[in-house]
């Protein structure tokens, strides 16, 4: 069933759209350690903080813990030990680690996480898609009912033209390129109007145009003031988009600073004898 839409006059761009500018800290982490099985440490004693409107890279060689970090970030993986800060406009804290279910949950409406699979109903069209980024707000029944607030399908809208996506609104997600699905999904976790949205490899299945689109997405989104995080594996997209980059190796952080930082010297401590294979 097609829903109907809104007027497009409800909510103007100069809204979405703010400028650039490095905001408060929203996390911090404190000597984070993860290990899977005893005795096998994936995450090594990681310290840092994140800002609002920052766009932060995370590089590495495969197994040298990105993943697990993002998800850890966001609750899905549980921590081993250390702290995940959740940050708030009053400086005080809430830790990852010690929240119950409930308060994962709703830690997670605040620290938005994109799947590599993007996670979409192929059936449902574009903006029920997007629209389902409220769930958490929204009653399970009137979900199934696809009842959201004019409010609600305003803001769908307002996303979808942010990232060129409008004309698709009422497409099946299923005929969609993956490009595009990436940035339905990346509306859809825009819905929950999060602080933090962190993504696990956005572009590795695209292809350069679409590569192009979803990094300017997120810088985008970045510069709307949220804390973007990503793991990424091209240097080139690093250099060009990013505004902060970690390396990690064996589960350290062994850079964390600007993306032209990275010389020959922490490329190779990063990737050691597969720094041909990059970018
Ligand atoms: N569920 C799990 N159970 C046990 N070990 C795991 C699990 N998930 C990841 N690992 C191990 O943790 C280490 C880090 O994995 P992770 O997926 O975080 O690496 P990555 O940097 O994201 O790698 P890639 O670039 O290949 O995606 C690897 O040695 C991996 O085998
Ligand atoms: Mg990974």
């Amino acid at each position: 069933m097609a829903m109907t839409m809104p007027e497009l006059t409800v909510v103007s761009d100069a809204e979405v759209v703010a400028s650039p500018q490095l905001g408060r800290k929203v996390l911090e982490t404190r000597t984070l350690t993860k290990s899977y099985q005893q005795g096998k440490v994936v995450l090594d004693g990681i310290s840092f903080e994140l800002h609002a409107g920052e766009f932060v890279a995370v590089v590495g060689r495969s197994g040298a813990g990105k993943s697990t970090l993002l998800h850890t970030l966001n609750g899905t993986i549980p921590a081993t030990s250390g702290e995940i800060l959740n940050v708030h406009k009053d400086l005080s804290t809430d830790n990852v680690l010690s929240m119950s279910r409930k308060e994962l949950r709703e830690w997670r409406t605040h620290c938005g996480m994109i799947f590599q699979d993007f996670c979409l109903v192929p059936r449902l069209d574009v903006i029920s898609n997007v629209l389902l980024g409220r769930l958490s707000h929204t009653s399970t029944l009137k979900s199934l009912l696809k009842i959201f607030s004019d409010q609600d399908k305003a803001h769908a809208i307002q996303l979808l033209k942010w990232l060129n996506m409008l004309p698709y609104a009422l497409q099946r997600a299923e005929n969609l390129s993956g490009g595009q699905q990436q940035r339905v999904a990346i509306c859809r976790a825009m819905m929950q109007k999060p602080k933090i949205l962190l993504a696990d490899e956005p572009v590795a299945s695209l292809d350069p145009k679409n590569t192009v689109r979803i990094m300017e997405a997120l810088q985008k989104v970045s510069r709307d003031g949220v804390a973007v995080m990503v793991n990424l594996h091209s240097i080139e997209l690093v250099q060009e988009y990013c505004s902060r980059v970690i390396g990690l190796a064996k589960g350290k952080v062994i850079y964390d600073g600007h993306p032209s930082g990275l010389n020959d010297d922490v490329l190779h401590r990063l990737y050691g004898d597969e720094i041909d294979q990059i970018n």
